[in-house]
């Protein structure tokens, strides 16, 4: 198999700016600490990580032809992920976040409405790249309007047609929806990634066991719920396994530890790891990343 994962979703551009306050509309100028141009996006972040960890990556995402596209592209080939199913459209805008960072940590987002972030579209996913890899991570469920269950369906459905090991993660659901909304497409799953707020809001269950048996319920075969400095929730129909959070670590930024903890799980997945190494593996890559301001800034 040419790659050992392929990554669909979102590459965008990140700007973060702080630390900043509400006087930065009554100041001329406002000098900052840090102000830096840098992908971001769940699967860029992904895909970067897992780069850098060792493994051969094709990310499936949309970009625009502009300058933030090329800059996402040239990323790419910086960190030996393929592009080649990267599709560019002309007519819209390669996403941008202008992140403000407050003194405290909090974050207000400026983004683009036609921005790329969430333009994905069903069609803009060639299938027949699933014959090119055994292991396929969809970053993630919620973040795409265009995705509904049936289209999730048709793409998830094929991945297993190509006996692939078919992974998710997840964002905050956009609009109330629930695990039965998506119940089909969530039967494919042999992995699912939702930290436990995300858990909570589709499943409707406030415990992070409950919640994650109404994933099982639904035919997912593992759900890998993420419980911040807790660590994480690895549960299948058989098995019940804890992976104590990294103790002690350096918590500056938790921008993209989600995504730095997928990239972990998969890593593990690739190598055949068991099911605690590869949370073991993934609480090891996310506490990294929070220790830096920035997703992928410790690999920089
Ligand atoms: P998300 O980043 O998606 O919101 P979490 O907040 O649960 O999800 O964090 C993801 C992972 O990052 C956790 O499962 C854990 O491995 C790691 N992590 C987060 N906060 C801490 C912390 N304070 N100490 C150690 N690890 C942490
Ligand atoms: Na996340």
């Amino acid at each position: 198999m040419p790659y050992d994962a392929i990554i669909i979703g979102a590459s965008i551009i990140d700007i973060p700016a702080g630390p900043v306050d509400a006087s930065v509309f009554s100041t001329g100028s406002h000098p900052v600490d840090r102000l830096a141009f840098q992908v971001g996006g769940d699967a860029i972040n992904e895909a970067t990580v897992l780069s850098h960890l060792g493994a051969d990556i094709k990310l499936v995402s949309k970009i625009g032809s502009d300058p933030g596209g090329d800059f996402i592209l040239q990323h790419c080939s910086r960190h030996r992920i393929d592009t080649s199913s990267i599709v560019r459209d002309p007519s819209m805008d390669t996403g941008i976040n202008i992140v403000l960072i407050e003194k405290n940590g909090e974050r207000s987002f400026i983004t683009s409405r036609s921005g790329g972030l969430r333009q994905l579209k069903p069609e803009d996913i060639d299938l027949s790249v699933f014959s090119e890899s055994s292991l396929l991570c969809f970053a993630s469920i919620f973040v795409f309007p265009y995705f509904q269950n049936d289209d999730l369906v048709r793409i998830f459905s094929k991945a297993k047609e190509h006996g692939m090991t078919l992974c998710a993660d997840m964002t905050k659901c956009k609009n109330k929806e629930t695990t039965e909304d998506i119940r089909e497409a969530l039967s494919y799953l042999d992995f699912v990634f939702p930290n436990l707020e995300e858990a909570q809001m589709v499943t409707r269950k406030e415990d992070p066991d409950e919640a994650a048996d109404a994933f099982l319920d639904c035919g997912v075969k593992h759900a890998v719920i993420k419980l911040g400095k807790q660590g994480c929730l690895i549960k299948s129909r058989s098995e019940r396994i804890i992976v104590p959070a990294v103790p002690d670590a350096v918590c500056l930024d938790t921008t993209g530890a989600g995504d730095n903890f997928a990239a972990g799980f998969l890593y593990g997945l690739i190598k055949k790891q068991p099911l605690y190494e590869c949370g073991r593996l993934a609480n090891e890559t996310a506490a990294r990343c929070i220790a830096r301001m920035g997703a992928t800034a410790w690999i920089e």
